[in-house]
Formats: structure tokens, C-alpha cells, sequence
């Protein structure tokens, strides 16, 4: 069994955290997306992983390198343009060869991993298996429509009207009769060729499509209160470890990561919680379910339930609650101008202001 992980994609970058990054490396307690799809990956011994890469292959391929660190072998298959998800399997094909593969979006986060479904599939090696998850707004997802005894009867990709509250989760399993599937397919009104057609051509063929539905399940929408709570979530597995130093007048209490190189003087820190590598946090308060990224300062500040990226600063600032900040940022009290606000902000920013 193989892995197709597919990270290229448009690279629209519009959303705050993706301005500067592909979504696939949207960093979750401390670590991009792609690193969990990864070790998921892994987790269900697979080792032999593609990953499809686009105009950001650069980024990507720096930031998994040969994949051994995840105990894998990865190949880089490159993508011309982000044509689908149905594409993206025609160009793996010498990759993939006959074995049966696991499709893994690297944007999508999925709680409790892959390894029971890998198994399963293993075993009794239906033609296709996907996952599905209820969702508020179908719309935004592929849809499934399950029959009376649940089978799989129909899948639509973003449709106006959906047909049920079922959204396909990125991760798909195929035997090697997907192959036909994706050659027999033509590009939807989007131009995409879609891994829902190619689906639909095999349920039409009488092929055996069978679905799972799961619970726990993200992907990068850019959406900040969907970041926030993964980010929680993620959190809740974190291991206590202390690699950086805390000072006695610090107080570390419950799960909370403190990287190498990290320094943590006459603070509080209540986990869960990731404290980065070479991050200083002095005379600060740091509350739960809060990722502060490498190289930051936290001085005299005050931040819980926030995620805050590498490279940026939060001094003398009062309590920061429900905030993501990205890489490089400056939050500083406006000196000598009380009740007056400062503000720089970028495109699609969010600010909510003490009245
Ligand atoms: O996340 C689940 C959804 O993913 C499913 O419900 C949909 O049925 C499925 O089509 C897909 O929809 P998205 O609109 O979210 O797909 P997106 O364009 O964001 O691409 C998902 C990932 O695949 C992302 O990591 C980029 C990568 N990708 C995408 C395309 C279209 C490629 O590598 N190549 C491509 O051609």
C-alpha cells in the first residue's frame, strides 16, 4: 500500500496566515498540517508516500525534506497546474503503480488518524473507500448521498442544493480500479478533474464504494475560530516536556511544551500549551490552549486560547484573548496617547478593539 499526499493547489493566498505560506504548512500547535498528515501516514505503515506538489514545491519540499525524519520515502511528483484532485492521481500513475493507495489532502486534519480505516481496507479491499463527516455547510465540500442500507448512491462536488449534510473528508482509499475511473472522466464546469466524478464512474459500474463517517475532522478554510479550535484540539494531546530553561520564579502548570532554546523567566504558563524554540517569555502570563511560535518575546504581556507564529512580539499588552497572530508582528501598548489606537493591519485582518 502506497500514500498520494497532495499538497499543491492554487496558492491563493489570501487568508492572514496563508498570505506568506501554502495552506498545507499552516502551522497547528506548533506544527504545519502536512507534518500530522505525515506521521498518519506512518502511523498506519505506509511508508512509500507521493506527494504532489505545485507552484509552492519549494516550500514543501524544504519542509519535509526525504521524509525519513517521518520514517518514510518520499517522491515529489509535480503538478503543472492545480487541474484536481482526480489529476493529481492520472500523474502519480507511474508512482503508484498497482498497488492499492491512500489519497491524504494536505490540508485536512483528521482527530484519531487513519490507521483503524487503513486496516480495514486492508482486510476486505473494496474498490474505493471514503470518509465522511456532517457538516454545517455542505455546500463549501463534496457531498455524499447514502442509500437506505448506507451505501454510497451519488457524490456532488460543492453543489447549490445539497442532498444531506455528509461532506467527503480529504482522505480516500483506492484499489487500482481508480485508475480507469480517472481516465475515463472529463474536466467538470470548473475545469477540475474531480475525484467525485471519477467516484460516481465507479458507483455507476457497479464497482463496491463503501463510506465511513467520522467525527473530528479540519481543514484550513481560513477561518480563525476553526484555527483556534484546532489548535485546541491538537493541544489536548501534548506531551509535558521542558527542553528549554524556566527560571524558579517561573511556574509551569500541566501539559506544556517548552522547547529547546527556549527561556522562561518569572512567568506562569498554564497548559496546554507550546512554548517555541528560542522563544522568550519574561514576567508574562500565558494561559491555556496556546501556541506561541519559535523566536517570539513575550514580555510583560498576557495571552490564553491564542495562536501567535514565529518571529512576532507581544509587550506590555494586557490580557490577549481568542487571537491568532501571525509571523513577524509587533503588538506594543500606544505610548503617551491614551485612547487613541494605532493600527496596521493587512488585508482580510480582524481586530477587536477595547471600547
Ligand atoms: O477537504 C475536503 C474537500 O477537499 C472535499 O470535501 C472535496 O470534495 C474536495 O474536492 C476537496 O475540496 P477543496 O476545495 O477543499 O480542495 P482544494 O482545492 O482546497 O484542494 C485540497 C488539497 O489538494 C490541497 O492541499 C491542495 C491539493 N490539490 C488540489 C488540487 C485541485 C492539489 O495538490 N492539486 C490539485 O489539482
Amino acid at each position: 500500500m502506497k500514500a498520494l499526499v497532495l499538497s499543491g493547489g492554487s496558492g491563493t493566498r489570501l487568508r492572514p496566515i496563508t498570505h506568506t505560506a501554502p495552506k498545507q504548512l499552516v502551522p497547528v500547535a506548533n506544527k504545519p498540517v502536512l507534518y500530522y498528515v505525515l506521521e498518519d501516514i506512518a502511523q498506519a505503515g505506509v511508508t512509500e508516500v507521493g506527494i504532489v506538489v505545485g507552484e509552492s514545491a519549494r516550500e514543501i519540499q524544504e519542509a519535509v525534506g526525504d521524509g525519513s525524519r517521518f520514517g518514510l520515502q518520499v517522491t515529489y511528483i509535480r503538478q503543472e497546474a492545480p487541474l484536481g484532485l482526480a489529476h493529481a492521481v492520472l500523474i502519480a500513475r507511474e508512482f503508484l503503480g498497482d498497488d492499492d493507495f491512500v489519497m491524504y489532502l494536505g490540508d485536512n486534519f483528521v482527530v484519531g488518524g487513519i490507521a483503524d480505516l487503513v486496516r480495514e481496507f486492508r482486510t476486505q479491499r473494496p474498490d474505493a473507500q471514503i470518509l465522511l463527516t456532517r457538516v454545517p455547510d455542505p455546500a463549501a465540500f463534496g457531498v455524499a448521498e447514502l442509500g437506505a442500507d448506507g451505501q454510497v448512491v451519488s457524490l456532488e462536488e460543492k453543489p447549490q442544493q445539497p442532498r444531506s449534510d455528509l461532506a467527503l473528508v480529504g482522505v480516500y482509499l483506492f484499489s487500482p480500479a481508480v485508475h480507469e475511473a480517472v481516465r475515463s472522466i472529463k474536466p467538470s464546469w470548473r475545469g477540475e478533474l474531480e475525484i467525485t466524478h471519477a467516484l460516481q464512474w465507479l458507483i455507476d459500474e457497479h464497482r463496491d464504494v463503501r463510506s465511513t463517517t467520522i467525527h473530528g475532522y479540519w481543514k484550513d478554510t481560513g477561518n480563525v475560530t476553526d484555527m483556534l479550535e484546532v489548535n485546541r484540539t491538537a493541544l489536548e494531546t501534548v506531551e509535558a516536556r521542558t527542553h528549554g530553561v524556566v527560571d524558579t520564579d517561573s511556574e509551569v502548570i500541566g501539559r506544556v511544551r517548552i522547547e529547546a532554546g527556549a527561556r522562561i523567566r518569572g512567568s506562569r504558563i498554564v497548559g496546554p500549551a507550546v512554548i517555541g524554540t528560542g522563544t522568550l517569555v519574561s514576567g508574562s502570563y500565558i494561559g491555556p490552549y496556546t501556541s506561541i511560535g519559535d523566536n517570539c518575546r513575550v514580555e510583560n504581556g498576557e495571552i490564553e486560547f491564542s495562536i501567535m507564529l514565529s518571529d512576532s512580539r507581544l509587550e506590555g499588552v494586557g490580557r490577549v484573548h481568542g487571537s491568532l497572530i501571525g509571523r513577524n508582528v509587533t503588538v506594543t501598548p500606544a505610548l503617551h496617547i491614551p485612547s487613541t489606537n494605532r493600527l496596521i493591519l493587512g488585508d482580510h485582518s480582524e481586530v477587536q478593539i477595547a471600547s
